[in-house]
């Protein structure tokens, strides 16, 4: 049995490849990585083949997280089938899944933040805010976030797929 996971944002150079970064390694301490596959696109082509943006990149490495190996794609028809959870960041990325997803796996959609082990209490937004164009502030935020979504999506593999408890 595996179970696999798609991220997707916009770009796929920041929140996306953030989330891939550190549920990959999630995974990897987890024992789990034969079992979860991870991935993760855009629904822009701006960046095709370019690694992540080196603020997230350099973000990430401070909590030890290594996203150098990663270049950005863009989500494909194949994606909806390919993968059993397809994470959109915000609503946006949400919007363009749908219009793009066959009917049969719609199911396979939703918002990555519905994973926030606190969701809905106050300060917990539903997206995961875009960092491109802020400040260096917006990197160690989405990360927060990332962190918190990861915890909860692991928690919710776990207990959906009766994953060994971690060592
Ligand atoms: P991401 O951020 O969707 O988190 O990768 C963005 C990256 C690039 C652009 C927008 C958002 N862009 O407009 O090029």
């Amino acid at each position: 049995m595996t179970v696999s996971v798609l991220f997707v944002c916009l770009g796929n150079i920041c929140r996306s490849p953030t989330a891939d970064g550190v549920l990959r390694q999630r995974i990897a301490e987890a024992g789990w990585a034969d079992v979860v596959r991870v991935d993760s696109a855009g629904t822009g082509d701006w960046h095709l083949g370019k690694g992540p943006d080196p603020r997230s990149t350099a973000a990430a490495r401070e909590r030890g997280y290594d996203l150098s190996s990663l270049r950005a794609r863009q989500v494909s028809a194949e994606d909806f089938a390919a993968f059993d959870y397809v994470l959109a960041m915000d609503r946006s990325n949400l919007d363009a899944l749908r219009a793009m997803c066959p009917a049969q796996y719609t199911g396979h959609l939703s918002l990555f933040l519905d994973f926030h082990p606190r969701r809905g209490a106050d300060g917990i937004p539903e997206e995961v805010p875009d960092p491109y164009y802020g400040d260096e502030q917006g990197f160690p935020q989405v990360l927060d976030l990332v962190e918190a979504a990861c915890d909860g999506l692991l928690a919710h593999l776990a207990d959906r797929y009766r994953l060994p408890a971690r060592p």
